[in-house]
């Protein structure tokens, strides 16, 4: 059975806008120009705060948000005042996360423990949220494998299916269809650079993102008039919980902030996002030359990064 809990948590006396203008205020000592960027800086951050909270509040559902980038646009989220569901299967690092930005940021904050894996995994979610204003799907629960197919191990494959796409589908299509009838809503699917084309040495984890990839840009157009953003965010290689359990190792990486931050500041106002110099150089970089010969490349790169 999948594990519930829930902390609520007083929002009156919370209000990030007087918290920033308060702690600026204190700085007085230092100089003109830099106060000057300080106060832009905390107007960007307010006006950023109301977009998402106007078009896709009061409530957020986060998948993946135990750890790494679903984390940290948790965080990003909930800074903005934005309820939130979480969604993972470690309980505690949930229940901690909802309690300590409950007690800190003044939204209120529900856990939902349970694996994506597990057929019945979105009735569980729906059945949950079902009570709750919904505006936000952030679909960043996902996890990869990498090695030589023919190694592949069916079970684990299956259950990757399931997480990337299966689950990722059925949120979509339910979170959709709501946000549709109330004409609002926004939804973030988490692809990658690897589903711009195939990926030996990760086929099968580079072909789950192809998938999404393909959702989202789909949906991007067919729901829009309907007033549901969609995104696709196809980050590069991120230093997160992803790489061990894929069993790879990453030289450069991009941190889960530089993915985050991007990825939601581009929800509603494009299709695709790339987020950080790393990911747009590693696709820009091979985008000019023959699909297949892209596939060789990544192929390469893929194997130098294997653990096995
Ligand atoms: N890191 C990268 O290099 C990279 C690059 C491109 C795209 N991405 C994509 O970005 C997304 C987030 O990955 P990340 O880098 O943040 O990795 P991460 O740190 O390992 O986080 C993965 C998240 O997915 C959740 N998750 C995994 N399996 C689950 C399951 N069976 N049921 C429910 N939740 C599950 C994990 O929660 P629990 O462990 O609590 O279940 C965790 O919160 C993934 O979709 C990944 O494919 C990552």
């Amino acid at each position: 059975m999948p594990r519930l809990s829930t902390a609520h948590y007083d929002r009156a006396s919370f209000n990030p806008v007087h918290l920033l203008a308060r702690s600026l205020r204190k700085n007085t000592h230092l100089p003109l120009p830099v106060r000057a960027a300080n106060n832009r800086r905390a107007s960007d951050l307010d006006q950023r705060s109301a977009r998402w909270r106007t078009r896709y509040g009061p409530w957020a559902v986060v998948t993946g948000a135990s750890s790494g980038i679903g984390r940290e646009m948790a965080l990003r989220l909930a800074e903005a005042g934005l309820n939130l569901v979480l969604v993972g299967r470690s309980q505690a690092v949930l229940d901690h996360m909802a309690a300590d930005l409950t007690a800190r940021l003044g939204i209120q904050a529900q856990v939902i423990a349970v694996d994506l894996a597990l057929a019945t995994a979105v009735a569980t979610i729906e059945t949950v949220t079902h009570d709750l204003d919904v505006g936000l799907l952030v679909a960043a629960a996902g996890f990869g494998t990498a090695g030589s197919f023919l190694d592949s191990t069916l079970d684990q494959e299956l259950d990757m299916l399931n997480v990337n796409c299966r689950a990722l589908f059925a949120l979509s299509l339910y979170y959709g269809r709501q946000f549709a009838k109330r004409g609002r809503g926004g939804m973030v699917l988490m692809s990658s650079i690897v589903g711009f084309q195939g990926m030996p040495h990760a086929a099968h984890y580079a072909a789950t993102k192809a998938y999404v990839q393909a959702l989202a840009e789909a949906l991007y157009v067919e729901l829009g008039p309907l007033g549901v953003d969609v995104l696709a965010s196809a980050p590069g290689p991120t230093n997160s919980g992803f790489a061990a359990r894929a069993g790879m190792r990453m030289g450069m990486a991009l941190e889960p902030v530089d993915v985050a931050q991007p990825t939601l500041d581009a929800l509603g106002r494009r299709s695709t996002v790339l987020p950080g110099f790393l990911s747009k150089l590693l696709t820009y970089s091979v985008l000019f030359l023959p699909r297949l010969a892209r596939v060789r490349i990544m192929g390469r790169v893929m194997r130098s990064m294997t653990t096995e």
